[in-house]
Parts: C-alpha cells; sequence; structure tokens
C-alpha cells in the first residue's frame, strides 16, 4: 500500500478529536429535544443506562477493529478476516459505513452552516446592519449555499492537513472551548427567572415512563448518533492509536465526555426553554407536550436571547459559535472516514483527496439545499435511522462471529497491562456477539 499513516501523537490529542467527533449536533441540539419531547428526566436515566450498556460496548468493537488493522475501515476489516467471503463481508460493511459518514456530512454541512449563520447575526445586528441580519437567519437559498460552502472549506482545510496537524491540534483547541462556553452559559441561564422549574423537570425523573418503548428506542438510537458508531469513523480514530495505549481506559474517557457534554446541554437547554416560556415564549402546549419540536434551537433560543435585550446579543453569538464549533469537530471526522480509505486504497495523495471528497459531498449538499423541503429529512433518516444502526450492528456481528475471541481479548489486553483485566471484558466478547446485535436490531426494527 505503501501510504505513510498519520496518528495521534498523544493520549490528550486523540480524546479530543474522538470526543470531538463524538460532541456535536447529536449532543447539544439532539439530546435536549429529545430529553424535553420524552419526558425529561425518565430519558436522560435510560440514555445514561443505554449508552455505557450498550453504546460503550459497540464502540470499543469500532475502536479495537481499527487499533488492531492500524487502516482504514475496509482495510482493517480485512485483516481480520480469514477467507474470501469474510473479506467481501468486511467490505460491505467498511466501505457501508464509509457512505454513511458521507451522507451524514451532506446534511450536518448544511445544519452546521445555519449554525454559523445565526452566530454572525448578532454581530450584524450590532453593526446595525438589520438587513443584513434579516437575512442571515432567512432560509434564503443563496445564504444557505454559501454558509454551506463556508462550512465545508473549514473542514476540508482542517482534514487537508492530516491527523497530527489537523484533526488533533484542532480538536485540542475547539474541545476546552467548547465546554468553557457551555459552563459559562449554563451559569448565566440559571440566575434568569423560571431556570429553576426546568432544572426539576430535568432532575426529576417520573420512573414510571422509564420502560415506554418509544423513549427506550429513542434514547438508544440517540446514544449511537452520539457516539457516531456505524460510520467507519471511530474505526479509523482506532487506528491512529498507538498499540502503547490502553484503549480501555481511552474508550470510557472518550464515552464519559460525550455523556458529560451531552447532560450539560441538557442543564442548559432545558433550564432555558423554562425561562423563555416565563418570558412569554410559547413552547409547552397545553398538555405539556412540545410545540417547537426539531426547531427548538432554531425558532425558541434566538427567541430567547432576544428576550435578554443586549445582553441577549452576546449569549446568542457565544451559543451559536459554540454550536459550530461542536459540528465542526464532528464533521472533520465524518470527512476522515472516506478520506482515509480513498488514500490507503487508492494511493491519492491526502490533499488531493480531501479536496475532492470535500467538494463532491458540498455539491450533494447544495442539491439538498435545492430541494430541502424533502431531501435533507430523507437523507438525514436514510443515513441516521438505518445506515448507522444496520452497519454498527454488521459490525458488532464482525468482531463476535467472525474475530477469534481468543485475538480479540489479545487486542484488548494491548496496553492494558498495569489496568486490572476484570470480569467485564471476559464476557465483553460474548456480549458484542448476542446482546448489541440484539439490541440495535431492535432500533432498526422500530424505524421500520
Ligand atoms: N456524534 C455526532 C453528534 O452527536 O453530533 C454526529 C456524528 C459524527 C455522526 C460523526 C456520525 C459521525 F460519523
Amino acid at each position: 500500500m505503501g501510504v505513510a499513516r498519520g496518528g495521534f501523537s498523544s493520549r490528550f490529542g486523540f480524546i479530543m478529536a474522538a470526543a470531538g467527533s463524538a460532541v456535536g449536533l447529536g449532543n447539544i441540539w439532539g439530546f435536549p429535544t429529545q430529553t424535553a419531547s420524552n419526558g425529561g428526566a425518565a430519558f436522560v436515566l435510560v440514555y445514561l443506562v443505554l449508552a455505557f450498556c450498550l453504546a460503550y460496548p459497540a464502540f470499543m468493537a469500532e475502536l479495537l477493529i481499527g487499533r488492531y488493522g492500524q487502516a482504514n475501515a475496509v482495510t482493517s476489516m480485512q485483516k481480520i478476516s480469514r477467507n474470501n467471503r469474510q473479506k467481501h463481508f468486511a467490505f460491505v460493511i467498511g466501505f457501508g459505513g464509509v457512505i454513511c459518514a458521507a451522507l451524514i456530512l451532506s446534511f450536518y454541512g448544511i445544519i452546521a452552516g445555519w449554525m454559523m449563520s445565526y452566530a454572525i447575526e448578532p454581530v450584524a445586528k450590532l453593526a446595525g446592519l438589520t438587513g443584513t441580519a434579516n437575512w442571515l437567519i432567512s432560509q434564503s437559498l443563496v445564504r444557505n449555499v454559501l454558509f454551506t460552502a463556508l462550512f465545508m472549506s473549514l473542514t476540508i482545510f482542517i482534514i487537508r492537513r492530516g491527523v497530527e496537524q489537523g484533526i488533533e491540534k484542532w480538536s485540542k483547541r475547539l474541545m476546552p472551548m467548547l465546554i468553557a462556553l457551555l459552563i459559562l452559559l449554563i451559569i448565566y441561564v440559571f440566575t434568569l427567572e423560571g431556570a429553576k422549574e426546568g432544572f426539576t423537570a430535568y432532575l426529576n425523573p417520573d420512573i414510571s415512563r422509564v420502560f415506554e418503548p418509544n423513549l427506550l428506542i429513542s434514547a438508544l438510537g440517540q446514544a449511537f448518533f452520539s457516539l457516531s458508531l456505524g460510520t467507519s469513523v471511530m474505526i479509523v480514530y482506532g487506528s491512529y492509536i498507538a498499540k502503547k495505549e490502553n484503549l480501555v481506559t481511552l474508550g470510557v474517557q472518550v464515552t464519559l465526555i460525550d455523556v458529560s457534554i451531552a447532560f450539560l446541554a441538557g442543564l442548559l437547554i432545558i433550564p432555558a426553554m423554562y425561562v423563555a416560556q416565563a418570558q412569554g415564549v410559547a413552547i409547552f402546549a397545553e398538555d405539556g407536550s412540545l410545540i417547537s419540536g426539531s426547531n427548538l434551537v432554531f425558532t425558541v433560543l434566538p427567541a430567547l436571547f432576544s428576550g435578554m435585550g443586549f445582553v441577549g446579543l452576546f449569549v446568542a453569538f457565544g451559543f451559536f459559535v459554540l454550536m459550530s464549533i461542536a459540528a465542526l469537530t464532528s464533521s472533520i471526522s465524518m470527512l476522515e472516514g472516506p478520506v482515509s480509505y480513498v488514500v490507503e486504497r487508492h494511493e491519492v495523495p491526502r490533499e488531493k483527496a480531501t479536496t475532492f471528497i470535500g467538494l463532491a459531498i458540498l455539491v450533494f449538499s447544495i442539491l439538498i439545499v435545492v430541494n430541502l423541503s424533502w431531501m435533507l429529512d430523507f437523507i438525514a433518516m436514510l443515513s441516521t435511522q438505518y445506515g448507522q444502526p444496520i452497519i454498527a450492528m454488521l459490525c458488532c456481528v464482525f468482531v463476535g462471529w467472525i474475530w477469534h475471541r481468543s485475538d480479540v481479548l489479545a487486542e484488548i489486553k494491548q496496553g492494558n497491562s498495569t489496568v486490572e483485566y476484570g470480569l467485564f471484558w471476559k464476557i465483553w466478547p460474548w456480549y458484542i456477539k448476542f446482546i448489541c446485535p440484539t439490541a440495535i436490531a431492535l432500533v432498526f426494527w422500530h424505524s421500520l
């Protein structure tokens, strides 16, 4: 193959990059919206349990494949395969993940573009450019194309620079900024009237709702989307981790960061919703259901921010910058999946491959923008409700049924000498073989 591979230079770099991939619009926008529409604290509780009991083991399966193979998703899985049929199966899963990542990026880039234009809007207002400010939050075709292109250019810029100088360097800068901004905003919202009621709704679970099938299934889907499973991305990121690193601890740390940021985002958004309600913005219907649904971020929050007067302009700016940063550290991982595949399998130079694939995805995004009314939801559904669960399930099947148990355990043990090799890892191969695929199949079944 002959292509020099990059790698993460430090543990911190990997953690920031993988957490950067995991933490995104799914955490800061998806999770609070799902929480608000699925019984508040009960959803939070179920999400936490499922994230650790199902998503984390599946996440480990993908990291292990990558770290073992030290290559893109297809090559890594083919290294594990022992015959042509298995190699073929590996190709279908690995390439499926690559396509899935590209599809997700094609619609994610559009939404991230909206986040960026919403971040610039308060700046335009401050500068007295009311016309520009209105245009920035309109659904104008030109604005959509322009901001999608801007966001994709940033993504391409970072990925062209490779693993260490691109992904790692930027994730290390952007992730701590994101966490700091999030905490500042939470503190601010807590000083406002109505926040306490939101706090209770968020943290006081109605246990009777915990076993509602809809709630269970949404929480599981959210956990898989949030850890970027079924997209080849975590296999590729796993392949950039040195053999001397303890994968088990790294995996736990990334999962903890992902879950904590979703939790923090809920701590910001749910109280903010109650603050907005107290200020007269209609958020909940009389029966307590959510009026704004998936438009929460784009309709309710700007209304909340404008209710704060002058300060609101700064809060709005902070919030949407935060969303854009979160989206960027996720989008770079989505582009890395396909890029690493093309670079290593077809020996194309990284910069050329990145620009070409990035632009091809951008062209597809523009096609979505032009047919916004139906195509965005359709591509999002195809990739996240169908693609991700199926491919994540097949990854578990692959590790559970094709990879020899002793070889899996040997890979887990690499770099693991100092850590207790506990019972969990002895049952994990069995767990990944039966429990995980069955649970994911249930999510898929529901989405049908
Ligand atoms: N995990 C990201 C989020 O929560 O927003 C979304 C995502 C990133 C999905 C990377 C898929 C992916 F490959």
